[in-house]
């Protein structure tokens, strides 16, 4: 039987005390304290004018970032998956074709949830941490002529890929399919400009670039896609996900669908601020800037990107380790020792990637410098040889070179 606690041993619990962590993994990432200030007012109901007057203002911020005309432009209440579901089982319904760009874990997702959304998945595999090209889209179109949608990731956070989207959105619209784009990590980090890209869908997630808290889902949908949602033979299955209800609660009506948290909102609408503050083509630089200097040291400690060259993501770098290294210890170590938390590798590339991200509030150069030296001093620990001093002038030279 379960034990059930009693009165004075819950009390005996005491107050919450936290490691202060710097948060270095592929997300989330360390939010502004700016966000987590305007996360702690008070609480406003779902429906209170006040809230949808700064939800309306968080949407039209949201267009701003995303580089969208789009109406349909809200949060999903959920982490990134939830933008992923919203949009692929909006646009899906039972026996449409789905072309699926699988160019890693997060792309093998999109496959995953189309599949149980009842469609049929064509998987076009790319090796991990290259890049998928145009004429693998094209013969695919050639076999499925009549599929819907043609998805992938703009960046792969399971590789670090930055994977270029012009080539395949040209075939996805000659061939008249919708052109969805996982952006749950690139958002705020590097260029996506939806409209001129001409991406149909897009969903995102709030704790990576965008430096807001976990647990918001941006997506917008341009008037394709949502005469594709009109045009559905049956309502989508999900009520909690149904956009056109989330579009009538964000941008309509205002009607009840769900009871929204106002405290993400608000921090979500800060964040947002802050990035308009600093203009996004300086926010983009600034992410490339320190995604350049942590390669340029993660290099000088001997080790190698695993991303192929001229695709790499600026806000996650993937690092592929020796045989020997032992990348579980190297984690542990730097959390226990130093408060830094970076990841690991997925699905096939489990214990042979380091996976460290640079987003957001995080992507400055104190945490370039204090990983790099972090990482100089537990490696030759876990198997690998480094040369002392040279990643943190490695990485001082692209800091003075710009
Ligand atoms: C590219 C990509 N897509 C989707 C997700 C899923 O997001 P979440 O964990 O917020 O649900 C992630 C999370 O790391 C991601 O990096």
């Amino acid at each position: 039987m379960a034990q059930v606690a009693t009165d004075s041993a819950m009390v005996a619990l005491g107050e919450l005390n936290l490691p202060n962590r710097l948060l270095l993994g592929p997300g989330p990432c360390n939010v502004d304290p700016r966000v987590l200030l305007s996360s702690a007012a008070p609480q406003l109901g779902h429906l209170d004018p006040v809230l949808l007057k700064i939800m309306e203002e968080t949407a039209a911020l949201l267009r701003w970032m995303f580089q969208t005309n789009n109406e349909m432009t809200l949060c999903v209440s959920g982490s990134g998956f939830s933008g992923a579901e919203a949009v692929l089982t909006n646009l899906l319904e039972e026996g449409d074709t789905i072309l699926v760009g699988n160019v890693g874990y997060f792309s093998g997702q999109i496959a995953e949830i189309s599949r149980r959304a009842g469609a049929h998945v064509v998987n076009l595999p790319v090796e991990w941490g290259q890049p998928m090209e145009a004429a693998q889209l094209e013969r695919a179109f050639q076999e499925y002529p009549h599929a819907k949608i043609f998805a992938t990731v703009i960046a792969e956070t399971s590789t670090g890929l930055h994977q270029p989207l012009a080539d395949l959105e040209r075939v996805t619209h000659a061939h008249n399919a919708l052109f969805v784009v996982d952006a749950v990590c690139g958002l705020g980090g590097i260029p996506i400009n939806v409209d001129e890209m001409k991406i149909d869908a897009c969903y995102s997630g709030s704790q990576k670039c965008l430096g807001a808290l976990p647990g918001l889902a941006p997506v917008t949908l341009n008037e394709r896609a949502v005469q594709a949602i009109q045009n559905r033979r049956k309502p989508v299955q999900s009520y909690y996900l149904d956009l056109q209800l989330l579009n009538r609660y964000w941008n309509g009506d205002h009607f009840y669908h769900h009871t929204i948290c106002s405290n993400l909102i608000y921090g979500m609408r800060e964040a947002l601020r802050i990035a308009m503050e600093e203009g996004l083509e300086a926010r983009w630089a600034r992410h490339q800037l320190h995604g350049d200097a942590l390669k340029a040291g993660i290099e000088a400690l001997g080790l190698k990107i695993y991303t192929q060259p001229g695709c790499a993501l600026p806000v996650l770098t993937a690092v592929y380790l020796p045989e020997q290294a032992n990348e579980l210890a190297i984690r542990q170590q730097l959390l226990s020792e130093y408060d830094i938390e970076i990841s690991g590798g997925l699905g096939q590339l489990k214990g042979r990637l380091l996976r460290i991200g640079m987003m957001g509030y995080n992507a400055n150069r104190k945490s370039v410098d204090t990983l790099l030296a972090a990482l100089e001093h537990v490696l030759p620990r876990c198997g690998v040889q480094v040369t002392p001093g040279a990643a943190l002038a490695a990485a001082d030279k692209v800091y003075h070179s710009r």
